[in-house]
């Protein structure tokens, strides 16, 4: 591991400052990282035509070499140079969902040095929907490769402060936007199987992406890290897990809401720090106990949610909350990123109250 001194440059989130934009785009060009904010979550990264850039991504994240990247792009035009092709499909979604929070698993362009995508034939990229995000690219000039800027296994990083509490020493550069406004990371659509499949549920619906692609596939397939072999990329189970231990409820609100007031008060009973991350109209359940809580928003307003979730289990780790109660949300538009999300957390232990 590389260590390095980390600069924070504080940008509009608007309208950057070009220079610190210009310095930003030569040390990506000098082969450093940077972290910049997108419409979803904070991305490290790296020159997607330097290997030896792309590389230093792992080893900062400590990121398995065999989970791929996602490419970044400016333009539509700039993507001749990351993919080997573009079906007709993919044009079509690009026209409607780009720039924004859909990125596409295509063929790879030769220029695209395999480590970005684990060896595999297939790129992931997107056109994200930011003015940080699109500065920074059009400013460089290259594809950039860009996980979350996050330790493997951490929360996405929502904020530059919390790019700054994984990764500082590990990345020369974090351009400070402010808060993201998305804070779920993309959709992931495969565009290189037999059929349409999303990989990880996202920023964009799949509601959404139905209505151009009626054969598209979700199957959630989640392993256990422990049980060894990857089915896909990115389908580890163990993955934003929080340090604390997270207990997901779900079933009818008002059984729910009982038992995790139950849950709370034996382990409060038992000397246990305990949060809660709840929605607004649910927070009133918990007044009487002396839990940490996290307010979610709006019961029903799952773009706050989706917002709030990654900053909030965060949260309240820094208030050094042991055990973490959350209730589930409905499984429809974002609700589906945002459950996916906190099954992966909790390591697929879900709560069932009748
Ligand atoms: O919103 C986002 O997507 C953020 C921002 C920074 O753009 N990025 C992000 O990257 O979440 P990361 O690396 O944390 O997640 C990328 C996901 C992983 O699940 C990875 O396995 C999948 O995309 N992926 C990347 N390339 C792939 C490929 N060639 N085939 C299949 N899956 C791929
Ligand atoms: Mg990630």
């Amino acid at each position: 591991m590389q260590f390095v001194e980390t600069h924070m440059l504080a940008v509009d989130p608007i309208a950057p400052d070009p220079t610190r934009i210009a310095s930003a785009a030569a040390a990506l060009l000098r082969g450093e990282l940077v972290a910049f904010p997108t419409e979803t979550v904070y991305g490290l990264g790296a020159n997607a035509l330097d290997a030896r850039a792309v590389a230093r991504i792992f080893a900062a994240k400590e990121r398995p070499a065999a989970d791929p990247l996602i490419v970044h792009v400016a333009t539509l035009d700039q993507l001749a140079s990351v993919v080997a092709a573009m079906p007709p499909l993919a044009y079509e979604l690009a026209r409607r969902f780009w720039p924004g929070p859909l990125t596409l698993v295509l063929p790879r362009g030769q220029r695209i040095p395999p480590v970005v995508s684990a060896g595999m034939d297939s790129v992931a990229v997107r056109v994200p929907d930011h003015p940080v995000a699109f500065a920074l690219l059009k400013a460089a000039g290259v594809p950039v490769a860009a996980p979350s800027a996050n330790r493997f296994t951490r929360p996405s990083p929502t904020t530059a402060q919390h790019v700054y509490d994984d990764l500082k020493q590990r990345v020369e550069i974090i351009l400070d936007g402010g808060p993201t406004p998305i804070g779920l990371e993309s959709t992931v659509l495969s565009l290189v199987g037999a059929q349409p499949e999303v990989l990880r549920p996202g920023g964009v619906p799949i509601e959404a992406l139905r209505a151009f692609v009626p054969n598209l596939v979700y199957q959630p397939r989640y392993l256990a890290a422990e049980a060894g072999a990857q089915l896909a990329p990115g389908m580890l189970l163990k993955h934003y897990a929080p340090d604390a231990e997270l207990l997901l409820f779900t079933g009818p609100r008002e059984a729910v809401l009982a038992a995790m007031h139950a849950a709370a008060t034996d382990l409060l009973a038992a000397g246990q720090r305990v949060g809660v991350m709840a929605t607004n109209q649910d927070a009133d359940t918990f007044a009487d106990l002396r839990v940490r809580l996290e307010l979610l928003g709006s019961l029903g307003n799952l773009a706050q949610i989706g917002a709030r979730l990654f900053a909030s289990l965060r949260a309240l780790e820094h208030t050094q909350a042991q055990t973490i109660l959350v209730r589930g949300v409905e499984q429809d538009g974002l609700g589906l990123a945002i459950w996916d999300r906190l099954l992966r957390a909790t390591e697929g232990r879900v709560l069932r109250i009748p």
